[in-house]
């Protein structure tokens, strides 16, 4: 591997959903990802963003290798992973793991903490003795602020922030390299939110994790991410530093997103921009730049013309008129 390489990049990353139904004689399917690309480094967080359904945790889903891309690949380290792709091996699936929104469904309610935290250990390094199990299933526990008492318990006996502690102890029992974390704490009290936040940030410090950071709630982002993907209806619209993206947002999308959220910045630029109309659906996206319907500034080769992403300011734009915004 090269000294540049990223950890974990994508490459026009694809999925479509096939559903019951035809339009004009197709098959329908779900454009549910389009050809995202990104690259994510050694302990840093890439947050991505962007209205429900827009392709979030499709995202997630194929880098954590729940299912194979329609097209395109990622490649971890040296390792390339696409459709074609079998089932990768333990240390590949190890070296990205995930923590899902709902803590409360997320920890098989019959099973004790101690259980739940050694069975990835189990099911995929079966060379490591019981007593080693046990051991780093109560290290874990430590580092995410559990007590060891709480190893025999079950997942009823905790709070939702508990719960998430667990699951990202959980995720981190192989060792991985890349956390993907989806919504992991919009389903917090937000007092809860911000505990969780440094747990994750003194983890990723200490391991040199690095984070697929995914939610809808801009002022986590602010606080959690180095990089941003602002993702429309399946594709990256924007893509660049967090400071640049927040501080000057180019896309007009963005810049709806993030006047629609109240973050206290002094420096950022009063701009108001409301969003109108309906998200269109995925299984027939908008031709063109699929946001067209819906932006304040569209011209006509909007609705011709899909802009891909390119550099503008410092960062990448999929807009026509972003050199003009
Ligand atoms: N198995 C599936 N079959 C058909 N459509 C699907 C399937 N999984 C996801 N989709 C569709 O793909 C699109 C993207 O879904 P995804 O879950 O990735 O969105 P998201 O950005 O994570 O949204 P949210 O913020 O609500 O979690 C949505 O239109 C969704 O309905
Ligand atoms: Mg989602």
């Amino acid at each position: 591997m090269s000294v540049n390489a990223p950890l974990l990049s994508g490459e026009n990353l694809t999925r479509h959903y096939d559903i019951a139904g035809k339009r004009f004689g197709e098959k329908l399917s779900v454009k549910a990802l389009q050809g995202v690309s990104f690259r994510l480094d050694k302990g840093e967080t890439l947050a991505v963003v962007g209205e429900s359904g827009c392709g979030k945790s499709t995202l997630a889903r194929l880098i954590t290798m729940i299912e194979p891309p329609t097209e395109g690949s990622f490649r971890i380290g040296d390792t390339v992973v696409d459709k074609k792709t079998g089932r990768p091996d333990k240390d590949l699936r190890a070296a990205v793991q995930i923590v899902f929104q709902d803590p409360y469904s997320s920890l098989n309610p019959r099973q004790k903490i101690g259980t739940i935290l050694a069975e990835p250990l189990l099911i995929n390094r079966p060379d490591i003795s019981r007593e080693d199990r046990e051991k780093k299933a109560r290290d874990m526990l430590a580092l995410v602020g559990l007590r060891p008492e709480h190893y025999d318990r079950y997942p009823h006996m905790f709070s939702g922030g508990q719960r998430q502690r667990i699951a990202v102890a959980r995720a981190l029992m192989m060792n991985p390299k890349v956390l993907v974390l989806d919504e992991p704490v919009s389903a917090l009290d937000l007092s809860v939110q911000a505990q969780i936040l440094n747990l994750l940030v003194d983890l990723q410090d200490e391991f040199g994790l690095a984070y697929l950071f995914i939610s809808h709630d801009l002022s986590v982002v602010k606080h959690m991410a180095d990089r941003v993907m602002v993702m429309y209806l399946g594709r990256p619209v924007e893509y660049g530093e967090r400071d640049e993206i927040f501080g000057n947002p180019r896309h007009p999308y963005t810049k709806a997103l993030l006047s629609a959220t109240p973050i206290a910045d002094p420096e950022r630029p009063k701009q108001r921009l409301k969003l109108e109309g309906e998200l269109p659906s995925p299984i027939n996206p908008p031709a063109g730049c699929a946001f067209h319907p819906r932006c304040p500034i569209a011209i006509s080769r909007c609705a011709a013309d899909r802009p891909d992403l390119a550099p503008v300011a410092g960062r990448d734009v999929a807009c026509w008129r972003a050199d003009e915004a």
